[in-house]
């Protein structure tokens, strides 16, 4: 059988408001995702037994990827042979462009790729429905890894909503910090900072009404409320988020539950010389732009 393959982005998100935790322990979120062009690139073929090889793209370091069971991707696997009551099994090769355990859902890119890809080489034809709601039981950001381009996302994430946008391109600087902040403990860290965070965040809208306007409009409606949860537990980010500013980023900001910090510019040379300057005191700075599609490609 002919190996299958399929590529998911990273996402950034433009907006990221958070309420009280649930009884479940997941917060409510109201965010709007953007996808950009750091790729995860995944080839399944036939096997007798689930397997993973990750291979570095680039710069990218994969020293805290799992390889077999513990990744994600065989677990989407595992779920959608499930799903359809197939005994079968797939050798997974995932090539990495996204930052690894960063916030930028790297391995919700590779979920969600792995379900595309898979639901091909199975011919399993796999349903809208069902495929979001397997997607939103692997992760919060797995279902946007499927849809991609600039989203609304409620619920914890998981609900999401194609957002306008698509042909205004946004330049990014990316720059992945070493040592990851694990997303549970940046949610606890919020709780302790915000007790009094309402049980639903406000809706972004003037951020949606911004989002294909001149750059120059959409950098100061950017926002994170896990930000200040982030640079608590990791001071040494405000550092890195002036010395961006300073370079002539329009806007920077923490990547989701971080630590990776993105840098919105005004324009792609803007952000190359941003990343140059970055260049000087950190080991990888990446360039990126979004929107991008998710791993359904449509
Ligand atoms: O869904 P996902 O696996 O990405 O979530 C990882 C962790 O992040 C959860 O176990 C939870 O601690 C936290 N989380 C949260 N609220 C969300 C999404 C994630 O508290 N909406």
């Amino acid at each position: 059988m002919t190996p299958v393959t399929v590529t998911a982005p990273a996402k950034i998100n433009l907006h990221l408001g958070v309420g009280a935790p649930r009884e479940d322990g997941f917060h409510p979120l109201m965010t709007v995702y953007h996808a950009v062009d750091l790729l995860d690139v995944i080839t399944v073929e036939e096997a007798d037994d689930w397997s993973v090889a990750v291979i570095a793209d680039g710069q990218v370091d994969i020293a805290g990827t799992p390889s077999g069971e513990g990744n994600i991707a065989v677990r989407a696997g595992r779920a959608l042979a499930a799903h359809h009551g197939l005994d079968r099994a797939a050798r997974i090769e995932i090539r990495k462009g996204i930052p690894v355990a960063g916030g930028m859902a790297g391995g919700s890119a590779d979920a969600a790729a792995a379900l595309v890809a898979l639901d091909r080489l199975w011919d399993a034809d796999t349903g809208d429905a069902d495929l979001f709601e397997l997607a939103a039981g692997l992760g919060s950001d797995v279902p946007f890894g499927l849809v991609g381009r600039n989203a609304l996302g409620t619920g914890r994430g998981e609900q999401v909503e194609q957002l306008p946008g698509v042909a205004t391109l946004r330049h990014w600087v990316v720059v992945p910090a070493t040592g990851g902040l694990s997303t549970p403990d940046v949610y606890r860290r919020y709780d302790e900072l915000a007790p009094a965070a309402p049980p639903q965040p406000a809706a972004p809208y003037r951020l949606v009404e911004f989002l294909e306007d001149p750059v120059e409009a959409l950098a100061p409606l950017l926002h994170n409320d896990l930000e200040q949860a982030a640079l608590d537990l990791r001071p040494e980010l405000g550092t890195l988020l002036a010395a961006g500013e300073a370079a002539g980023a329009l806007r920077g900001l923490v990547s989701g539950s971080g630590p990776t910090c993105v840098f919105l510019c005004v324009d792609r040379d803007t952000a190359q010389r941003v990343a140059a300057t970055l260049r000087t005191t950190y080991d990888v700075v990446l360039t990126a732009t979004g929107p991008v599609v998710g791993a359904l490609g449509r």
